[in-house]
């Protein structure tokens, strides 16, 4: 079996994203793999998805529409209205044929690592909030609040990823992906347990 090993991972990475993009990933490496450790999630995994979440990034759209091709992956619906959700979509397929990564929880991480969805695992929570809240994140209104919640409850600070996620959304008259939405819905209505 092919196995690609963590520093592999990163050279590649490397040369692969702008340096900028690089340092959001390692952020998000470090930060998914420090919450994991509070909530009893397995570090290694969390550090890989954080490092493969953003691996279709250094692509064109253009380069990307040409591995949504290739990948089976439709084109239309969401991604008409959102090609900035392209690089989520491709990310599980390139992180398994580029990086070797043959994990399901670190691919499935990753394939919804914008977006978010329905009842997500520990991992997939924290990979979405570690992406919106990692150091290098420029300050927005909010974040203090989400950067403490990450490591006190993961449904809570999922919740209010969302909520300023749509309520900026709208602010700018962007799309709102359906996922986002009925994934807000789904944590503002879920029991706490
Ligand atoms: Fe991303
Ligand atoms: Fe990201």
């Amino acid at each position: 079996m092919i196995y690609m090993e963590v520093q592999q991972i990163e050279e590649k990475l490397k040369t692969a994203l702008k340096p900028s993009r690089y340092r959001h990933t390692l952020g998000v490496a470090y930060t998914a793999s420090c919450m994991a450790m509070v909530f009893g999630v397995d570090v290694h995994k969390a550090y890989r998805a954080g490092l493969l979440h953003d691996c279709a990034k250094g692509f064109s759209m253009e380069e990307q529409r040409a591995l949504c091709k290739r990948y089976n992956i439709s084109l239309e619906g969401t991604l008409t209205k959102s090609p900035q959700l392209m690089h989520q979509e491709i990310a599980p397929f390139l992180a398994s044929d580029e990086y070797k990564e043959q994990d399901s929880e670190v691919l499935s991480a990753i394939a919804c690592h914008t977006t978010g969805k329905i009842g997500m695992t520990p991992l997939e929570q924290i990979v979405f909030i570690a992406d919106y809240m990692e150091p290098n994140r420029k300050m927005i209104p909010g974040l203090s609040k989400v950067r403490k919640l990450a490591f006190e409850d993961l449904d809570k600070c999922t919740k209010t990823i969302l909520k300023n996620t749509i309520e900026y959304l709208t602010e700018c008259g962007q799309e709102i992906d359906e996922r986002t939405v009925e994934t807000y819905k789904y944590y503002r209505d879920k029991k706490e347990n």
